[in-house]
């Protein structure tokens, strides 16, 4: 047998298994899934590191109201994330008036959140189907961030990130 050949007929089926195997990689359409336990841990973890590294890059690099903010940044991270089927992530405004429209409350669950976390509640929830949502506060870190949200008041739980896990099917 010609030595290329030989390769291919190798080497074929190898391909093959390595293809079948990339058609099975999470994504947003076939995400990651774990237990409800496993969900909130991972939400706590997040939203510890996205609040910490949101505040961090504002104050290391965002000087004035051109500089792009680190809410879009953090924005693009979570669209990043999603797409690997791991956690979805969005920003919320809990007044309904965000810098960006897309971040305003836009379903019932948002727009019970909002409230509920405006009301000083450090956490809600909801089970939909296998997927569960969880909101938690963001609140305006210090005098610097009203650079660009003049509006809202510092300590306020104006902001808010809503998570979203894919439970293991029962
Ligand atoms: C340079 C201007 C600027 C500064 C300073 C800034 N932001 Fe923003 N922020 C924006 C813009 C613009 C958006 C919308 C980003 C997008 O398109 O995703 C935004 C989005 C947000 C959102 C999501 C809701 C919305 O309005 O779209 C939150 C919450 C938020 N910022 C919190 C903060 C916090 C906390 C700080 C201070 C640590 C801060 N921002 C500083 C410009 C800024």
């Amino acid at each position: 047998m010609r030595p290329r050949l030989l390769a291919l007929v190798l080497t074929g089926p190898i391909i093959l298994i390595a293809a079948s195997r990339a058609q099975n990689l999470p994504s947003a359409e076939n995400p990651v899934r774990i237990s409800a336990t496993e969900a909130r841990r991972t939400v706590d973890l997040l939203h510890d590191v996205y609040v910490n590294s949101v505040v961090m890059t504002h104050s290391t690099y965002v000087k004035d109201a051109a500089t792009p903010p680190a809410a879009m940044v953090a924005r693009r991270l979570f669209e990043a994330v999603a797409a690997k089927g791991w956690t979805q992530t969005r920003w919320m405004n809990n007044r309904a008036r965000a810098l960006n429209p897309a971040h305003n409350p836009r379903d019932e669950f948002e727009k019970s959140a909002a409230e509920q976390l405006l009301k000083g509640s450090p956490r809600v929830e909801k089970l939909e189907g296998d997927r569960l949502r969880i909101a938690l506060p963001v609140p305006l870190a210090d005098r610097s961030c009203q650079t660009c949200h003049p509006k809202d008041a510092v300590g306020d739980p104006v902001g808010a990130l809503v998570y979203t896990v894919a439970l293991l099917k029962e």
